[in-house]
């Protein structure tokens, strides 16, 4: 898969899944602009990269900030003049049973990981249509379609991100831009860390492929959906769980 001479903007780019989505890109060819609110992890990261040849930058936003993504798109376009694939990456999550949470709580999950995500695809979408090319791809989660007790918030932020993948799909198909989700499973990062021991043997025995999934599992997936091979494939949800739904 190449990716000679496009330009991939990756939220949340500076460590875990979304490094490894960079990783993979890059390996096609890809320049990274790796966006993230962890400017100095980020600029490590983007470092690293470029000690290997990669054309990489770092880029400070909080993606939940529309001022913030519009500046961060700018300075993108002025460093690298284009933007092929976004891949909206960032996320957290601020875990606690319903009656519990607290509103900010509520608030700052879906302002990062749904009005997030509506913000870089809105600062995107008129750079990729003026090219008539463009590769969104958002990562949304398996709770996200099962729900799971504890994530009100977190569930919810990534079941409105497949409604918004669908609608951005229809409204940007005609520009020859796709927009697609992959939902990943339990993945091993440091966002998995913090389960309890408890809850990470509950998910290992849902998980019909009986492993935790790596970052790179995720990140080979998005580049397939990023790539010319998927080029007819738009609108989708690509689940990347061991199984844990089917
Ligand atoms: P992580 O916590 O290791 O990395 C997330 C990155 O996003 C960090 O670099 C962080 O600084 C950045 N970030 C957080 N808030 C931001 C903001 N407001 N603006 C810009 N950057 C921000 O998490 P991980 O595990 O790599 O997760 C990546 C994505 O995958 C998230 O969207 C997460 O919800 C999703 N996911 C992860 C799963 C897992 O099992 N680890 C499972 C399903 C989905």
């Amino acid at each position: 898969m190449s990716f000679e001479g496009k330009v991939a903007v990756i939220t949340g780019g500076a460590r875990g899944i979304g490094r490894a989505i960079a990783t993979e890109l890059a390996a096609g060819g890809a320049k990274l602009a790796l966006v993230d609110v962890l400017l100095d992890v980020a600029e490590t990261t983007a470092a690293e990269f470029r000690a290997q040849g990669v054309d990489a930058a770092a880029f400070a936003a909080n993606v939940a900030n529309p001022e913030d993504v519009n500046r961060m798109c700018d300075e993108v376009i002025a460093h690298f003049g284009q933007m092929d694939i976004l891949v909206n990456n960032a996320g957290i999550t601020r875990d606690n049973l319903i009656m519990r949470m607290k509103e900010s709580d509520w608030d700052a999950v879906i302002a990062v990981n749904l009005k997030g995500t509506f913000n870089c695809i809105k600062a995107a979408t008129r750079p990729m249509m003026k090219a008539r090319f463009g590769r969104i791809v958002n990562i949304a989660s398996v709770v996200g379609v099962m729900g799971n007790a504890g994530q009100a918030n977190y569930s919810a932020s990534k079941a409105g991100v497949i409604g918004l993948t669908k609608t951005a799909a229809k409204e940007l198909a005609s520009r020859n831009i796709t927009v697609n989700a992959v939902a990943p499973g339990y993945i091993q990062t440091e966002m998995t860390e913090k389960v309890s021991d408890a809850a990470r043997e509950a998910f290992l025995t849902n998980i019909p492929l009986a492993r935790a999934g790596q970052p790179e599992d995720v990140a080979r997936a998005v580049k397939f959906l990023c790539s010319d091979d998927a080029a007819y494939i738009t609108g989708q949800v690509l689940h990347v769980d061991g199984g844990m739904v089917m």
